[in-house]
């Protein structure tokens, strides 16, 4: 079974070509990085319109990499949602006409599905869920650019949110801390190769929620301190072993927030899955090298397994809505011409929506 998968939900124009057997044929990335820099953020007028310009060459290029013609596919996939919506539109069009032409089915992918299942695709991590294939159920922390979650994931399209952030998302605070400090964007790995050479403990940031009940984040007192303690320093621009001291005292107190929030929810998921599972951490987030240790350490310390994509496949990208592709179209899930692209689409349906947290419950 091959799919062709595509991404444009956000600041990447993305197409891949994966099969049943986990192979990856082409997984084609263009990001938008430049267009966007001169803002310090995405722009979603400017993403929509790059889309626009790339989709095309970009599909090309995947399938000619892959070396497959559309007629070998077995159906198009495309991230329907959530995200900013010109870009999806572009994506949605685009799928829904290879499909049509082709006479293929036409996948509708939530992104945040995408990236939930990416680690079944391929992990890097071996732990106590055996290498090879996750199974489910796993307890999944998704946290990426747009969303901090906590899922209990029951199998394709079942999900039960344990949590999520009540107002920033974690990238996007990584993204602000950078800004703030003059690092560029996108800010996580900035901050991350920062915070290789600072003092974790020069600065005392606050861990916001920890040690209380429940799976909920919040993140938007930690980046009101990190500015405040920007503003205290000296006047002018900040010295380098301020910049890397900073960002090592923010990463730490990520790192804590997430570790204490998950350490709570592993107690809900072994409560409703007495069975087990592993911890799978997931999006553009869980590329960061000293936050995966973190969870890692979590998982060995409560006896579960641990498991995370690649780092290439943490971030946005088309092999993880190819593969999503792959896992409903094994299920026969597919979705008719006349989807309607989802801005909002939670993975939990029944899931209240959290306070302040806009797209990102
Ligand atoms: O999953 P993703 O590519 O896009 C969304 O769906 O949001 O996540 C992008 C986010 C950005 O905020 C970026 O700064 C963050 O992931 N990110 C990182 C790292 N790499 C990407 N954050 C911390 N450390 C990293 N190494
Ligand atoms: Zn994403």
């Amino acid at each position: 079974m091959i799919v062709l998968g595509i991404e444009t939900s956000c600041d990447e124009t993305a197409a891949a070509v994966v099969d049943s057997d986990r192979r990856i044929f082409a997984n084609e990335i263009l990001s938008q990085i430049e267009e966007h820099q001169p803002y310090g953020g995405i722009v979603p007028e400017i993403a929509a319109r790059a889309h626009l310009e790339h989709i095309d060459t970009i599909v090309a290029r995947a399938m000619a990499a892959a070396g497959k013609q559309f007629a070998e596919l077995d159906a198009v996939a495309g991230t329907a949602g959530p995200g900013l919506i010109g870009g999806v539109l572009v994506g949605v069009m685009t799928a829904k006409a290879i499909a049509a032409v082709h006479g293929l089915p036409f996948i509708a992918v939530n992104h945040l599905e995408g990236h939930a299942l990416s680690v079944r695709l391929s992990s890097d991590e071996t732990g106590d869920s055996g290498g090879g294939e996750v199974v489910f159920p796993y307890l999944l922390l998704l946290v990426s650019g747009g969303h901090c979650q906590l899922l209990g994931v029951a199998g394709v399209g079942r999900y039960r949110r344990f949590g999520t952030t009540i107002d920033d998302a974690l990238g996007e605070v990584f993204d602000k801390t950078a800004k703030m400090m003059g690092l560029g964007y996108p800010g996580g790995p900035a901050v991350e190769r920062s915070a290789k050479d600072g003092d974790a403990a020069r600065f005392n940031l606050p861990r916001p929620l920890l040690g209380r009940p429940g799976c909920d984040f919040s993140f938007s007192g930690l980046k009101t301190r990190v500015r405040q303690t920007i503003e205290e320093l000296p006047p002018g621009p900040l010295d380098e072993q301020d910049k890397v001291d900073l960002c090592a005292s923010f990463q730490a107190a990520a790192a804590d927030v997430l570790s204490d929030r998950t350490a709570n929810a592993i107690e809900l998921f072994l409560a409703e899955n007495p069975g087990g599972g592993p911890l799978v951490v997931a999006g553009g987030v869980a590329a960061n090298r000293t936050l995966r240790e973190r969870l890692r350490a979590l998982a060995k310390d409560s006896s579960i397994g641990f498991a995370a994509p690649p780092l290439e496949l943490c971030t946005d990208n088309a092999a993880m809505i190819a593969w999503t592709g792959v896992e409903r179209l094994t299920l026969g899930l597919t979705d008719e011409m006349d989807f309607r692209p989802r801005p909002r689409w939670p993975l939990d349906p029944d899931a209240p929506p959290a306070a302040y947290a806009g797209i990102k419950a």
